[in-house]
């Protein structure tokens, strides 16, 4: 069993993880609201994203044979003022989880968990991936600030195909 700081820090993650799919539910139901059907349901698909990565760590400890936790967690941002403000909101999470599993991942190195350092090898390159995809639409919305079709045209043209990555690790109950 992966030693019990890492297995604390990682149940501390999944409340993270948990929470990043309601503030993306909050952001589609946002844009929805806006009749902005292609950031809505970019948001809706990045949500299941976030529950996947959640569910990963638990099939990580669940094998592991180590505690799980299923955390409640506080209610995301859901007011809004502009069109980019959610899409800022999502950029500054993206950042901190990439810190919150650097740090996962510094931790499992330090320990000498080789198997946990390499589980959070994944989720490293996939905040390389977040950050960036955030990062872009940000710029886009900031440049279209009074355009919003021209974001919804962004998204039509570059959306991003998610489906099937091989390396990603199991998910409990089986990926949505
Ligand atoms: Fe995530
Ligand atoms: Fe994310």
């Amino acid at each position: 069993m992966p030693d019990s700081a890492f297995v604390d820090r990682l149940n501390e993650q999944i409340a993270y993880e948990f929470a990043a799919h309601q503030q993306y539910v909050a952001n589609a139901v946002h844009y929805d609201g806006e009749t902005l059907p292609r950031l809505a349901a970019f948001f809706y698909a990045q949500a299941v994203e976030e529950r996947n990565h959640a569910m990963m760590m638990i099939q990580y400890l669940l094998d592991a044979d180590a505690p799980i936790r299923i955390p409640g967690i506080e209610a995301p941002k859901a007011a809004f003022s502009g069109l980019a403000e959610p899409v800022r909101v999502a950029l500054d999470q993206e950042k901190r989880v990439s810190d919150q599993i650097a740090e996962l991942a510094r931790l499992a190195r330090d320990g000498g968990d080789l198997l946990s350092e390499q589980f959070m090898q994944w989720f490293l390159k996939e905040q390389v991936e977040e950050v960036a995809t955030m990062s872009a639409l940000l710029t886009v919305l900031e440049r279209s600030a009074d355009r919003p079709m021209d974001v919804e045209e962004y998204l039509a043209r570059e959306g991003r195909d998610e489906a099937a990555d091989p390396t990603a690790p199991p998910v409990a109950g089986g990926a949505l």
